[in-house]
């Protein structure tokens, strides 16, 4: 299972780069991290980390998505192009992908959405539990059917678990058998915790610091 990093802070991907294969970022991610130059910054995080890196497009249009695409895909080899599950963003993505570059299809809420996306090429695709869940949907269910129907019918299309709220989701996720996930830094650093093997530490150091 890959592991991805949804963040476009170059701190957080410095620091868990040993445990990553990734990273995604996503427009709200860029605007947070305060960097003027977009193209610079996914420059950055593909120099930091080795794997694929999604950077997504902002424009609107067919025309202005393809583009977009292209220019993005010419950043860095890692360059994975973000594009949206909508009629004008798969079609982009088939023809990025017949180009032979990577793609991962965001926003995805519905199998349909997730089956198109194959249909097309993409990479990954992307569905968000978390904004499921938030709506009173079951995000982990998503993950659940387009693993089957990726399965069932032989595409190599990665399910990407998104919008990772929790550590069920984590866990889930990868018993459910989604090829990769992106997890906040947040996430990530609570799946290294567990209070049993800090107080087990504690218990070490106090029976060895007291040994006659
Ligand atoms: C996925 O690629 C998105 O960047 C991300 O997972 C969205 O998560 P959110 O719903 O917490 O914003």
């Amino acid at each position: 299972m890959e592991i991805f990093l949804d963040t476009a802070d170059i701190d957080d991907i410095e620091l868990y780069k040993d445990f990553i294969d990734g990273v995604t970022t996503n427009p709200s991610l860029a605007a947070k991290s305060g960097a003027k130059d977009f193209e610079g910054l996914i420059k950055k995080i593909c120099k930091t980390v080795s794997g694929p890196v999604s950077a997504e497009v902002v424009s609107e249009t067919y025309d202005g998505m393809l583009a977009e695409g292209k220019r993005l895909a010419k950043i860095h080899s890692a360059v994975c192009v973000k594009l949206p599950c909508t009629f004008d963003g798969l079609r982009v993505c088939k023809a990025l992908s017949a180009d032979g570059i990577s793609t991962n299809l965001t926003l995805c809420f519905s199998p349909t959405q997730g089956l198109l996306a194959a249909k097309c090429g993409a990479t990954y695709v992307s569905p968000f539990i978390g904004r499921l869940d938030d709506i009173g949907h079951d995000g982990m269910a998503l993950i659940e059917e387009l693993v089957d129907v990726f399965d069932v019918h032989g595409y190599e299309t990665k399910v990407l678990a998104a919008s990772v709220r929790n550590l069920q989701h984590v866990i889930q996720s990868a018993m459910i058998g989604a090829g990769a996930i992106t997890m906040p830094p947040k996430i990530l650093a609570q799946c290294f915790d567990h209070p049993l093997t800090t107080k087990g530490l504690e218990i070490f150091a106090k029976d060895w610091k007291g040994r006659k």
